[in-house]
């Protein structure tokens, strides 16, 4: 407070400092010039929602964000390939009909999600597609993977059998790398051993590997329908995600994913986590992929709406924090509007 009133009278005592860091932020040229952190579209990778009804269909709890119906599919893609973006992850809208205990549906080489990888490669073969591995949407309880014989939990090592036969079909259908998102123990060497015997060792794996039981996935739940029936408390995943107070047990899962073949490793949530991506990007020679989620993407939104944040640049600050934490890549619902954004030349923290 002192130095400003002395700077307003005519005799301001000057300060003998040799370092001035704001010489460094005088004007947007110069700061442009040192700034360390760089955003471009093809560090993003968009999520897209599918669905088997006709029509698109709107996602309350994520706004600007519509489920595909498989008409629309090759446009859209093409859409976000011309966006410059990086890729698309998918995630299938399962009706609620074809999903079991046992989420069989999952293994129907019909299924939606795989009859919408063949749309999308045969529209934009270059671009590249993340295909999601785990049971969540087709499960009836809406878990990643099968229950045990008493219900009281999922068990591991049936699931993992069925997720490599799940990884098999994908890779058949076109994806250029598999996400298994489930967390269970031993996942990823079972889905490189099978896609390798099935003679798909080009497809790669972009793991899951620091996936917390997140409060911040709800919206996608809602996108996908995997929640418990409206109302219903949520189900807890916390005895295969990750707890969100331990950081050491990231770091053992990232270890274990590279050490069973790995290509890309991916820490998620991403706003609440950026030390596990710091920590992550320090100790692995893999890209690091991030998953800025639904519920991060909401918060941001739903403040917007009430005129309490501005949507841009919140929306901007918080892919940029996410990219100086270390993050590689990076899975946002903002990707296609950042990059509409960017090709029409506004530039990002002008002023
Ligand atoms: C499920 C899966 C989830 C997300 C991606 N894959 C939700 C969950 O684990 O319940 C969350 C993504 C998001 O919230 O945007 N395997």
């Amino acid at each position: 407070m002192a130095v400003l009133l002395f700077a307003t009278m005519p005799d301001t005592p000057r300060l003998h400092l040799p370092i001035r860091p704001r010489r460094l932020r005088r004007n947007a040229s110069i700061r442009a010039l040192v700034r360390e952190t760089h955003l471009a579209p093809a560090h993003l990778i968009q999520p897209v929602f599918i669905t088997d009804s006709g029509d698109s269909e709107p996602i309350p709890s994520l706004p600007g964000i519509e489920r595909v119906p498989l008409r629309q599919l090759a446009g859209h893609c093409r859409m976000l390939r011309d966006l410059g973006l990086g890729g698309v992850a998918l995630f299938p809208r399962t009706d609620p009909m074809l999903k079991t205990e046992d989420g069989r549906e999952a293994l129907n080489p019909e299924t939606l999600v795989l009859r919408a990888t063949r749309i999308i490669k045969a529209a934009t073969p270059e671009f590249p597609v993340f295909n999601d591995i785990a049971l969540d949407p087709y499960t009836t309880h809406g878990h990643d993977g099968v229950l045990n014989e008493a219900g009281t939990d999922v068990d591991n090592d049936a699931t993992v059998e069925i997720l490599a036969r799940m990884a098999v079909l994908h890779a058949a259908a076109g994806a250029d790398f598999v996400s298994p998102s489930d967390m269970m123990d031993g996942r990823v060497g079972a889905i490189r051993a099978a896609l390798d015997t099935a003679g798909h060792s080009a497809t790669g794996i972009m793991a899951y590997s620091a996936k917390y039981a997140s409060a911040y996935y709800g919206p996608f739940r809602d996108a996908v329908g995997s929640s418990r029936a409206t109302g219903a408390p949520p189900i807890s995943k916390a005895t295969y995600q990750l707890d969100p107070a331990n950081r050491l047990e990231a770091l053992r899962e990232v270890a274990m994913d590279e050490a069973e073949g790995a290509d890309i490793v991916m820490v998620k949530p991403a706003g609440p986590c950026l030390d596990i991506i710091r920590e992550t990007r320090s100790v692995t020679r893999l890209p690091v992929a991030a998953y800025q989620v639904s519920g991060e993407y909401a918060q941001i939104h739903a403040a917007a709406r009430l005129g309490w944040l501005d949507l841009q640049s919140t929306r901007d600050e918080s892919l940029l924090a996410i990219r100086r934490a270390g993050a590689d890549l990076i899975l946002s619902y903002f990707a296609q509007f950042w990059a509409a954004d960017q090709a029409h030349g506004t530039p990002p923290f002008s002023t």
